[in-house]
């Protein structure tokens, strides 16, 4: 082959060069245009932060208190968009009503995520606290409660201890010549279906006490984050150290009858045995060394979330019902048929008897969806979060607000109006973004089915057994959601 001249060749050279040059430099401007580009895509989202100190919080505070709670998200989804920054309860804070911006919250990939509560709650829960724990520790003890409450042992025990609470409330309410405050006798039963679920304590004294010990507990949850003799967080801390010594009991004898039974393939009967008994496990103990109060801790924690909410859905429920005869009556209509049907073979009911009363989970997603019980969830983001248009820079908090989500008309139509018959047309929407009552991803509430199946039991005794007459009263949304008189009833057995 004939050979290029020298200077021939250097030019062809430099032309090589320069060509793969050009090539990588247009490349490299090009990717960062996209980068700045992208950078400019995501924007930190609008809003203000109101006055020095206190933000927006009296704003958001007066629309918790008014009949419709929304308004402090709707007034600024209106000016700023689904996602907003306010300044509420003494944080900054993003709040999203947009359902895929929450889902990517819930859901944590990558782990951005951190829960971040108000600084009484972080004080009374303790590091520890499955509501405040973090990656593998909380994933294995999140799925831990979760195997448990599926199993199908335990389904069936619970079933036939929460039908005995509720019969045998039921039956003394309707005794009574005077009104039931119905917000505080639910308390009753669910909390002595929550500590036999957790603890395996039967009603009587030591039920008791530890009732009174955790509400004087629960009452710091809410508070100034004064800890000094005599404030509400003092005597709140004081409390738990009392519950985590009757719950640090409970745990010796058990775990001496468990050393007896070694060996004993038996299934746990309750969430401390779940626990001891991974604790037991020599590789969990080698590899976490977590001492025995973490099982009291979490297990004094795990009241909270089951204590408060189980109560107050079954409480609206009948406040929805009361006030939507139409309702009732195809509640009663569907619950009558199963107990004539049950009346007549003679058998028990399961868990999935309950389960299957279509109308019935109707009813329970429709009071879940207009009463969010929990109306959010707190986080912390520990990087910056890119999600559909949006930045959220790492250190900031953010609300994934579920009421916002449940009252948007774009989701659900009418959305004030109680109307169990949306979920024929919409009964998969159970599982999708837009109902999220029991949170999702990560940290998707365990006692899910748990609180379907109480509600569920309640509603078929009341509605089978007796009728009541309510009361006016009135809903509050703040702090938590209640009925301002406890929705006082009067309640009297059917005439059949
Ligand atoms: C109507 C009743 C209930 C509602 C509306 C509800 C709602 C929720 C929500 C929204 C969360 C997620 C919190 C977050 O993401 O930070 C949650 C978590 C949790 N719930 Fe429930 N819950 C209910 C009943 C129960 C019951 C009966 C139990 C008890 C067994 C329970 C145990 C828990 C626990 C242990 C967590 C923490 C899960 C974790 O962080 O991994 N809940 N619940």
């Amino acid at each position: 082959m004939e050979q290029l001249p020298f200077s021939e060749s250097w030019v062809f050279l430099v032309v090589i060069v320069s060509s793969v040059v050009v090539f990588y430099a247009s490349k490299l401007l090009k990717n960062r245009g996209e980068d700045e580009r992208e950078q400019k895509a995501f924007v930190v989202p609008r809003g203000n932060r109101g006055w020095p100190l206190i933000g927006e919080t009296l704003d958001f505070i007066a629309s918790g208190y008014s009949a419709n709670p929304v308004s402090f998200m709707e007034k600024r989804k209106s000016m700023y968009g689904d996602v907003f920054r306010t300044h509420i309860l003494g944080k900054a804070i993003i709040v999203s009503s947009d359902p895929i911006v929450s889902k990517t919250i819930l859901q944590n990939h990558g782990n951005a995520f951190i829960p971040c509560y108000p600084k009484s709650i972080t004080e009374l829960l303790g590091k520890s606290s499955i509501l405040q724990m973090n990656g593998s520790l909380h994933k294995r003890v999140h799925s831990l409660i979760g195997v448990f409450l599926k199993s199908p042992q335990f389904k069936a025990r619970i079933t036939r201890d929460i039908e005995r609470a509720v019969q045998h409330s039921l039956s003394l309410w309707s005794g009574k010549t005077d009104l039931v405050y119905l917000q505080n006798e639910t308390k009753k039963v669910t909390f002595e279906v929550l500590v036999r679920v957790l603890l395996s304590i039967e009603p009587g004294e030591e039920m008791n006490s530890l009732k009174r010990e955790f509400e004087e507990f629960i009452k710091g949850l809410i508070c100034l984050p004064i800890n000094f003799p005599g404030t509400t967080l003092y005597k709140s801390l004081k409390a738990k150290k009392r519950l985590l010594d009757m719950v640090n009991k409970v745990i010796e004898r058990r775990k001496l009858s468990l050393k007896k039974t070694e060996g004993n393939t038996m299934p746990s009967i309750d969430v401390i045995d779940v626990l001891l008994r991974d604790l037991g496990d020599p590789e969990v103990l080698h590899q976490h060394r977590l001492p025995l109060d973490f099982i009291s801790g979490n297990i004094i924690e795990m009241m909270i979330p089951g204590e408060e909410t189980v109560p107050t859905a079954m409480t609206l429920a009948v406040k929805f019902l009361t006030d939507n005869p139409v309702a009732l009556a195809h509640l009663v209509e569907e619950n009558m048929e199963i107990k004539r049907r049950k009346d007549n073979s003679g058998e028990e009911y399961s868990w999935n008897d309950y389960m299957s009363l279509t109308f019935t989970q109707n009813v329970i997603s429709e009071t879940l969806r207009l009463a969010n019980i929990i109306n959010a969830v707190w986080r912390k983001a520990l990087k910056d979060v890119k999600v559909k248009g949006y930045l959220i820079p790492k250190g900031w908090c953010v609300m994934a607000s579920f009421s916002a989500v449940h009252m948007d008309e774009r989701n659900y139509k009418n959305p004030y109006e109680f109307d169990p018959w949306r979920w024929k047309n919409i009964g998969d929407a159970i599982s999708s973004n837009i109902f999220t009552p029991f949170g999702g991803g990560q940290r998707l509430c365990p006692g899910l089915e748990l609180a379907r199946l109480e509600i569920s039991i309640f509603l078929h005794n009341l509605v089978t057994t007796y009728r009541w007459a309510a009361q006016r009263d009135e809903i509050i949304y703040f702090p938590t959601v209640r009925m301002k008189r406890k929705l006082p009833i009067t309640i009297m057995p059917l005439q059949h």
